[in-house]
């Protein structure tokens, strides 16, 4: 009588399971002669992983080959422009959960979340105050905070990189002209403070055109990313933090695409009707704005 084994995908005769894990044990004893100890490590991990899922969903061939299919397109539409495997990575939660590996809790230092493909190096410096739209159109918003380390002492001289989408959801990158817009880097001052003239925060897609836009389509997933702002916070002898700030308020922060919402980044943009005095006397007509404080702590580095 057939011996059956249970399995995290079901009933499986014995003699089955022997071959499937031969195999595994194969593959795992082929990477025993790696001479870099961590390449090892990570590789027979994956393997682990891999061939666990697979035998798990006791994946078909066809679907297999659907997988395959998928990655080669992936592939295909990737270029020094669109990087696909990332936001395959992004909305996989990969991305989000390397992050978290790699900002380890400490004190009350300032959650990170994902990177996003929208950074450009060498952004215009702004002065304390200044305004980083650059013509971008948008809502004025008011950002200004402090940057202290874990003990609360100030850090002056941090370096401070934001960088947004303008209220019809595109970055300047996305234009595909040579503008730079909604982007700038500024420096805390003494005091470690800091203030900005931003846009304020409006939801937008990731790029859906591609192979992962259809994986959210077929799966009944958005592509919305809730409504933020994103910095890179740098000084020396701390750990370089990136994070956004999300718009308490709203609609997608539990549907962000790329899970990147954490509650304690969720901030709140008050609405200041036209008219009201601005923190620097800028006039600003007509026009309503917002203000939003976010207070930025930098973990030790390592
Ligand atoms: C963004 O923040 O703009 C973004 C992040 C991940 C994937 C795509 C876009
Ligand atoms: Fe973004």
């Amino acid at each position: 009588m057939t011996d059956y084994l249970a399995t995290p995908g079901g009933l499986v005769p014995a003699e089955q399971r022997d071959r499937e894990e031969e195999i595994t044990r194969r593959v795992l004893e082929s990477f025993e002669g790696c001479a870099d100890p961590r390449l090892q490590e990570v590789l027979q991990s994956l393997v682990r992983h891999l061939h666990g899922f697979v035998r798990e969903v006791r994946l078909t061939e066809q679907e297999w080959n659907a997988g395959i299919e998928f990655l080669t397109r992936t592939g295909h539409i990737t270029d020094m422009r669109r990087q696909e495997f990332i936001l395959l990575s992004d909305v996989l939660g990969a991305s989000m959960q390397t992050v978290t590996v790699n900002n380890e809790v400490h004190g009350d230092a300032t959650e990170a979340t994902v990177f996003g493909p929208f950074f450009v190096e060498n952004s215009p410096e702004i002065d304390l105050g200044g305004d980083l739209a650059f013509g971008a159109v948008g809502q004025p918003c008011w950002v200004e905070g402090t940057v202290t380390d874990t003990a609360g002492k100030p850090v002056s001289g941090a370096r401070i990189e934001v960088w947004e989408a303008d209220e019809d959801g595109f970055y300047d990158t996305q234009y595909g002209d040579d503008r730079m817009a909604a982007r700038a880097h500024l420096f805390s001052d003494a005091d470690g403070r800091y203030r900005f003239w931003g846009l304020t925060p409006t939801p937008y897609p990731i790029p859906h055109d591609g192979p992962v836009g259809g994986l959210l389509e077929m799966t009944g997933r958005s592509p919305m990313r809730a409504s933020h702002l994103h910095f890179m916070v740098s000084a020396p002898a701390l750990r370089t933090l990136v994070t956004h700030i999300f718009v308490c308020g709203d609609v997608f922060l539990d549907s962000d695409s790329v899970f990147g919402v954490k509650e304690s980044l969720v901030k709140d943009f008050q609405e200041q009707p036209p008219g009201t005095p601005t923190p620097d006397g800028r006039d600003l007509g007509e026009r309503s704005w917002s203000r939003v404080r976010f207070d930025i702590v930098l973990a030790p580095g390592s």
